[in-house]
């Protein structure tokens, strides 16, 4: 039930992008900020937010629970820096590999400054190494 929320207003913006585009297509594809467009058989996925691409996976939806239940989304948004990196940021950055969750779970945990900037993330030494775990791999799976 909670996460239908943010998943209306995603499809309400997705909805009003649509329609505000109506009027020239043309024009708003060509002006793409992207220089480097892929595939064209991946073009209608670009409008998908992140959210909606990956709502189903069960990855997702044990992380997410248990990102609520902490502090993070204080200083993280899925597809905008704040305090801290978006998520998006740092899927992009790391390859989905054993070695990197727990680096990045462990960095979770006990903290750390300097990989995105010179403010530092707080330690959450309540945190168990399973959530933080769990945390990290919705994080990683958040690759556009
Ligand atoms: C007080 C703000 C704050 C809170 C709360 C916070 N973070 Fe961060 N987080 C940051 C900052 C700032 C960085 C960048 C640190 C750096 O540059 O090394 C960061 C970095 C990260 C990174 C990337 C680390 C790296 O080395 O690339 C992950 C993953 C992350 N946070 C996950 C989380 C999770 C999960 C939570 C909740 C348990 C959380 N953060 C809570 C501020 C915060």
């Amino acid at each position: 039930m909670k996460i239908t929320k943010p998943i209306n207003f995603a499809l309400v913006a997705l909805a009003g992008f649509t329609f505000a585009c109506g009027g020239g297509e043309k024009t708003s594809e060509s002006t793409s900020s992207s220089p480097s467009v892929a595939a064209p058989a991946a073009a209608p996925e670009q409008n998908i937010s992140l959210e909606e691409k990956y709502k189903d996976d069960p990855i997702y939806i044990k992380g997410l629970a248990k990102l609520k239940t902490s502090d993070c989304t204080s200083c993280h948004m899925v597809e905008r820096k704040i305090v801290g990196p978006s998520y998006a940021d740092v899927a992009a950055k790391y390859e989905t590999t054993d070695e990197n969750i727990a680096m990045l779970a462990d960095k979770v945990i006990n903290g750390g400054v300097g990989v995105w900037g010179e403010i530092p993330m707080p330690p959450h030494v309540g945190l168990s190494e399973e959530d933080a775990t769990d945390m990290v791999k919705y994080v990683l799976l958040l690759k556009k």
